[in-house]
């Protein structure tokens, strides 16, 4: 992992991203409400749910909001978003959480230990996170999720994709500044347009960003056994997509 993805484990960046970032992502409500209706039209209870980058558990509390007798497992290698995410959960006593990267391999062993029977999920989810792995890792964590899937599970990750041109890329750049505005705007923020561009261009975490085309990465989720492979939903560079895990 690479000193820019490692931004993510300052408190600094948390505080920024929970504050003035994941309420301006357009369309927020809509993507969790069609994350929501694949998992109710796959596992229909949901079952035991793995949120992978949970930051602080906004995925994971729709899913619980929704299905109440879901068990979630929230991992994150970021100390304050997991603090974040017990806080956010303290209600709930079916969320469990865990520190830990998954930027190598080894962490199947550190989340579920070198010889123990691995949990065999209903759904996993992530939001926005493993775009910061360089495509071959993204690939291979496919397989891994894969792999802790039951026949039949579910996997959907809500992410931050790339543009075909650099076209789109500045079309995408603009909208999410406007969001971003608005959003602060209504914060009370007394922020230009001009200064949420500098700082949109200059944020810690875009060195971290890898992103993948969509098409790409559903493909890859083909190839390793996935099927009824979807992009369920797509604004931009704003995409959820998944499979299911043959029976
Ligand atoms: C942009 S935030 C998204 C958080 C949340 N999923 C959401 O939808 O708002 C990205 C999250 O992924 C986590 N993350 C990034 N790289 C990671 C890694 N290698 N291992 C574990 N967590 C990671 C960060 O700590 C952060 O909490």
């Amino acid at each position: 992992m690479d000193n820019s993805a490692q931004a993510w484990q300052s408190r600094k960046l948390t505080e920024t991203y929970l504050q003035g970032v994941r309420g301006a992502i357009p369309f927020a409500g809509e993507q969790i409400d069609v994350m929501l209706r694949v998992i109710g039209a796959a596992r229909p209870d949901a079952g035991l749910v793995l949120d992978l980058g949970c930051g602080d558990g906004i995925l994971a509390q729709a899913i619980l909001d929704r299905f109440p007798a879901a068990q979630l497992v929230l991992l994150d290698f970021s100390e304050p978003m997991l603090e974040m995410a017990k806080e956010r959960l303290l209600g709930y006593d079916s969320a469990a959480f865990g520190l830990v990267d998954y930027s190598d391999p080894s962490w199947l062993k550190d989340a579920y230990g070198e010889n123990a029977q691995r949990p065999g999920y209903d759904v996993i989810v992530s939001g926005f996170s493993i775009h910061h792995q360089p495509d071959s890792r993204k690939r291979q964590l496919y397989q891994e999720l894969y792999d802790l899937l039951k026949p039949g599970g579910l996997f959907l990750n809500l992410e931050h994709v790339a543009s075909s041109s650099a076209w789109g890329e500045s079309l995408f750049a603009d909208y999410f500044i406007d969001a971003l505005y608005d959003y602060q705007q209504r914060q009370g923020a007394e922020l230009s347009r001009e200064e949420v561009d500098r700082r949109y261009y200059s944020r810690p975490d875009k060195a971290a960003n890898i992103l993948a085309p969509v098409e790409t990465q559903c493909q890859w989720l083909r190839e390793i056994g996935f099927e009824r492979v979807d992009c369920f939903l797509k604004i931009f560079e704003l995409a959820l997509f998944g499979g299911v895990k043959g029976a």
